[in-house]
């Protein structure tokens, strides 16, 4: 489903006397359809660079990116749009929702992007907030929750279109470990009855051992996987 060649990012310009940064160095990583992979390694190292080139928000400099067979270090701005749209869940640490929409109406805002029927996503989104937890909270505004709730929120919004790649950043770092527990026993069942490919970053030892295999990171490279 994912296939990443022998890719690198460099931020800044190489004669910027100290100041660029290899994010990537050389990172080629294959991940199957419908696996779980949970990306670990010390801050700084590469992981969220890695998920914004997977889901096209951040170009490479050099290598190849290959996501359900396109050719995503090769579209232009239009397609990158695209595939984000048709094929990709995100749930990053700054949860792009928006503010002025009630939690409800931030999960099924992909679907209205998508120009569907604004009823089409209701139940769906329903049973997203009580699997995430928060359907008493379906119709508060983004500053009347906590730190949690948002990132359960911004999770729930990402399943809402059955993503087939899954992109998370630290999905559960505002959480405790109950509520951490619960959103990756979701992962699970969802990797499970749609065979969604989910590729999720985490500090937590406890978090990662639920993914199917962990991939650790140093300095912009993969050292195990
Ligand atoms: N826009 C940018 N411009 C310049 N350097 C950047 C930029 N974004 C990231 N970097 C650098 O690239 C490296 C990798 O950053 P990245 O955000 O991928 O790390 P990370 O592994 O996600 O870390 P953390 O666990 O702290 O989130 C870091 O050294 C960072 O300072
Ligand atoms: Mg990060």
């Amino acid at each position: 489903m994912i296939r990443v060649e022998n890719a690198t990012k460099l931020y800044g310009r190489p004669d910027a006397n100290g100041t660029a940064v290899h994010a990537l160095n050389g990172v080629s990583l294959h991940i199957g359809h419908g696996e779980f992979v949970a990306i670990m390694g010390p801050s700084g190292c590469g992981k969220s660079t890695l998920l914004h080139v997977l889901g096209g928000l951040d170009v490479l400099t050099s290598g190849e990116i290959y996501l359900d067979n396109e050719p995503v270090h090769q579209l232009n701005e239009e397609g990158l749009t695209r595939l984000r749209r048709s094929k990709i869940g995100f749930v990053f640490q700054f949860f792009n929702l928006l503010p002025t929409l009630t939690v409800e109406e931030n999960v099924r805002l992909p679907g209205v992007l998508q120009n569907r029927p604004a009823n089409e996503f209701a139940a769906r989104s329903a049973e997203l907030l009580a699997a995430v937890g928060m359907e008493h909270r379906a119709h508060h505004r983004l500053h009347q929750l906590s730190g949690g709730e948002m990132q359960r929120a911004a999770l729930a919004r990402a399943l809402l279109m059955e993503p087939c790649v899954l992109l998370a950043d630290e999905p559960t770092g505002n959480l405790d470990s109950e509520a951490s527990a619960r959103i990756v026993k979701l992962f699970r069942e969802i990797g499970e009855r749609h065979r969604t490919t989910i590729v999720m970053v985490t500090h937590s030892r406890e978090v990662a051992a639920s993914a199917h295999r962990i991939v650790e990171m140093r300095d912009g490279r993969v050292v195990t996987s």
